[in-house]
């Protein structure tokens, strides 16, 4: 078997006397452009797999491989150059930039020139300003947000800031992006239209995982469901296997709005 892309071994969190997440293992597998989510009720551990994974929190115990390189422990920065970006469940933006300026300023992380090479403007700099600015146009081209470009971030409905954190993401050049509820706070239409964009980003070669509380949303995007309840997983598979799994009903029944749509 081929290496994994992305994979979590035994990954064990604890805060205090709670255990967030408890021996949790997932791979996530090839072809790259899959779609993968993790679902589970409110403090099932989802978010903090996600910090996990992404360096953003150490685990108590248990490892992360990415490419079967060993990222445990790793800096956000340094995993994001290997290839795993994380999006933020609240999106950050500066209310006069613009989107476009928003993906370069993300974009600037990843110029090859030094910064000093960028203040004496030298040609390798110069090349890159050209090249990231293409690229920050065609960021904004997948994610259907060309007409936004010289908006600014004040001016954008909450659908489209939603598009932006994920260009911003995109602009990493990540293999892998790890994004904890995209679609919060979307009306449908937004949604429809996000899950879309989303596949259109998958297709392009990003491996996608993804937190969603949208049960709609997540049986429509995703190749597989991970289900997370009280820190553990207690369920994968493809859609259609999840939404008939006992257990998975049995940990969704009680929820307030028949989160699984069923
Ligand atoms: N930094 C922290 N310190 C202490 N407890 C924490 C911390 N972060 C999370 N927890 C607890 O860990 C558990 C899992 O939290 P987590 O945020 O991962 O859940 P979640 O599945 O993302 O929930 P939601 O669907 O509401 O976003 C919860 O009981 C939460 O209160
Ligand atoms: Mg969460």
């Amino acid at each position: 078997m081929s290496t994994p892309i992305l994979e979590a071994r035994g990954l064990t969190k604890r805060f205090g006397g709670l255990t967030a997440n408890e021996d949790v293992n997932l791979v996530l597998g090839g072809p790259p452009g899959q779609v993968v989510a993790v679902i589970g009720p409110n403090g099932a551990g989802k978010s903090t797999l996600f910090k996990m994974l992404a360096g953003f929190l150490a685990p108590s115990s248990g490892q992360v491989l990415l490419h079967g390189q060993d990222i445990t422990g790793m800096k956000p920065h340094r995993i994001a150059r290997l290839g795993l970006v994380r999006t933020f469940q609240e999106t950050t933006t500066f209310p006069d930039l613009t989107a476009l300026e928003h993906v370069s300023l993300a974009h600037q992380l990843h110029r090859e020139a030094s910064d000093l090479e960028v203040v004496l403007g030298t040609k390798r700099a110069r090349g890159d300003e050209q090249r990231l600015g293409t690229e920050a146009r065609d960021i904004l081209e997948l994610m259907e947000l060309s007409a936004a470009a010289d908006t600014a971030a004040r001016h954008l409905p909450q659908g489209l800031l939603r598009l932006l954190g994920i260009a911003m993401g995109l602009a990493a050049r990540p293999q892998v992006l790890l994004l904890d509820e995209p679609y919060a706070g979307l009306n449908p239409e937004e949604t429809n239209r996000a899950v879309a964009i989303t596949r259109k980003v998958a297709a392009s070669g990003v491996s996608v995982l993804l937190v969603e509380h949208d049960m709609k949303a997540v049986m429509a995007i995703s190749d597989r469901i991970h289900v997370l309840y009280f820190g553990r997983k207690i369920a994968e598979g493809t859609p259609e296997e999840i939404r008939a799994d006992p257990k998975v009903i049995e940990a969704y029944l009680g929820q307030e709005d028949e989160e699984l749509g069923l």
